[in-house]
């Protein structure tokens, strides 16, 4: 089958609001490669959300995030493998140990992605944490950490999306939220690039929310979203 060009393309399902969510199944989850399950609506609703979703959608992102003790995570992994979701986000700032409890737990069941540093945070506030590392060496460091732990992919913001690309394997998959077609309010992310600037920079699957969820005109805006991905294709080593 060919590849169409928002496969690349997961929607975050991020709404309180029971009807919105069902409805943002409906429409964006035969359109496009994933529906993502994320904290609130998984706090909300549970594994119920995952299966409304799953009813919809060609794959399944369950972004839960987790960060604990190798033995909580292993659990956890372990109970989001039987809900049939197809990747399931972990904090690589939980370290080896853990990363690779979650991907012993995980048993090829789903794939584990290692979320490298959340795409709202800038230089500024990781100061503020007294933590003055350099995210620009930061992120792709951990992203091959999480790759040598067994983890099949990392998200980070699409500026740090060429030099992850650039020292992992080509099958580890590069996902980047903090994704802003031209002319959309960037809201809280602060690390941000348009989707084709994420894809020539080398990232496999872009996570959207608010542009298409929260459009004017949800249809136009994921047409237009699809014009521009059919015109852009990864090209390694490109950094933005
Ligand atoms: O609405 P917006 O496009 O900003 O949504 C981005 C989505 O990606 C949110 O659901 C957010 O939880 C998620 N995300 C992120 N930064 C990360 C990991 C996930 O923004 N590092």
């Amino acid at each position: 089958m060919s590849e169409r060009a928002l496969d690349c393309v997961i929607v975050a399902l991020d709404t309180a609001e029971r009807n919105e969510f069902d409805r943002w199944c409906r429409f964006f989850g035969p359109r496009v490669g994933y529906l993502k399950v994320g904290l609130e609506a998984f706090i909300r609703w549970g594994p119920a959300a995952v299966d409304t979703a799953r009813s919809q959608a060609n794959g399944i992102f369950l972004d839960l995030k987790l960060h604990d003790i190798p033995n909580t995570v292993a659990g956890a992994v372990g109970a989001a493998s039987d809900l049939g979701v197809d990747l399931l986000t972990v904090h690589v700032g939980g370290g080896r140990r853990m990363l690779e409890a979650g991907v012993s737990a995980a048993r090829g069941r789903l794939k584990l992605l290692a979320v490298t540093a959340l795409t709202h945070l800038d230089q500024a506030a990781l100061r503020e944490l007294d933590d003055p590392c350099d995210l620009a060496d930061r992120v792709p460091a951990w992203a091959v950490l999480a790759a040598s732990s067994g983890c099949s992919g990392a998200v980070c913001s699409p500026l740090e999306a060429g030099s992850i690309r650039r020292r992992v394997e080509a099958d580890f998959l590069v996902v980047t939220p903090g994704v802003r077609p031209a002319g959309s309010p960037s809201g809280d992310q602060r690390r941000t690039a348009t989707p084709s600037e994420a894809r020539a920079a080398g990232a496999d699957l872009l996570v959207v929310g608010r542009p298409l969820t929260r459009a004017a005109d949800p249809e136009l805006a994921l047409q237009r979203l699809e014009e521009e991905l059919a015109s852009s294709r990864p090209v390694e080593g490109i950094v933005v």
